[in-house]
């Protein structure tokens, strides 16, 4: 079994695929441009990594524009586009070379963020990249772009949780409700996708608030972030994640609620015993 992999059952309940555990596929998607999706994907996975001390890896699938590269201050030679232009290449060996390790826990698959190439791909494009990854990776978060494609929706529909990032407006009520009901529809028998909303309580913006989303698309959002440019934009310009700046931040609290949420902890079916069992006892209690 390769590193890290005894960690699998601890976030899948033991998923078992051909008799070997596989990572757990987590997909972040913004409900509407700029709605702080990326941010939070990075900010969630680092949690997930460096508290819940899972291996974890984190791809940003947004090939011309992705920012994590600049969110956990990596400039790494090479990345998913390595992966993605040589399909005959992807194995396990050749994905580890292009992951840059931010910490002892946290791997980036980083987006390239230049435009010499276009990114148009067909739907199973990443299908090797993603089965390669969950074969090592416990926890594999996937950054993905507010855009609707073929690939994109198999990257949703195919995850093991979703998490679509809104903002309090109508056009991402309206978004968040179509792909809500997309997903629901494609993907009967798996866990629901979740919703949490973010840029909450913009000075003098009308809003659309956590219940009239509730109403809408008959579930809670999980969290509703606070709009705080001051704590947001530091983060963003120095390269940090918001837990590094300030552990007790109530935006920390909320990613820690998520990373929760989208891992398993907190849910009723409780992961069997391993030997991460007390440290999360123990956050769980915090
Ligand atoms: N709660 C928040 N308060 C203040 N600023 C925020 C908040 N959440 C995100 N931001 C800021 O909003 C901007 C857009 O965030 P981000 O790039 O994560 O959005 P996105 O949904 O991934 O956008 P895109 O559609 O381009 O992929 C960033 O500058 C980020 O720092
Ligand atoms: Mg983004």
């Amino acid at each position: 079994m390769l590193p890290g992999c005894a960690e699998v059952g601890e976030l899948t309940g033991l998923a078992l695929v051909t008799g070997s555990r596989v990572g757990r596929q987590i997909a972040f998607c913004g409900a509407k441009g700029g709605a702080g999706s990326s941010t939070l994907a990075h900010n969630v996975a680092h949690l997930i990594s460096e508290r819940m001390g899972a291996n974890t890896v984190l791809v940003d699938l947004d090939l011309a524009f992705g920012t994590a590269g600049l969110d956990y201050n990596q400039d790494p030679p090479q990345g998913i586009a390595d992966a993605v232009f040589s399909p005959d290449r992807v194995d396990t060996a050749f994905i580890d070379r292009l992951l840059s390790k931010c910490t002892d826990h946290l791997s980036l698959l980083a987006a390239p963020a230049t435009l010499d190439r276009v990114y148009d791909f067909g739907a199973d494009a990443f299908d090797a990249i993603f089965d390669t990854l969950r074969t090592t990776m416990p926890c594999i978060v996937l950054d993905v772009p507010h855009q609707w494609s073929g690939w994109t929706k198999r990257a949703l529909v195919a995850a093991d949780d979703i998490l679509i990032v809104a903002a309090p407006d109508l056009a991402n009520l309206r978004n968040t409700k179509n792909i809500f009901d997309l997903l629901k529809s494609s993907r009967p028998n798996d866990r629901m996708p979740l919703y949490c909303l973010n840029q909450v309580g913009i000075p003098k913006r009308p809003e659309i608030n956590a219940g009239e989303f509730a109403k809408a698309i008959e579930c809670d959002p999980i969290v509703s972030i606070p709009f705080d440019p001051q704590m947001f934009g530091a983060a963003a310009n120095n390269g940090q994640m918001i837990a590094e700046i300030s552990e007790n931040h109530r935006s920390t609290e909320m990613f820690r609620q998520i990373a929760q949420r989208l891992t398993g902890r907190g849910e009723t079916k409780k992961p069997r015993g391993s030997f991460l069992s007390p440290l999360i006892e123990k956050l769980r209690s915090k």
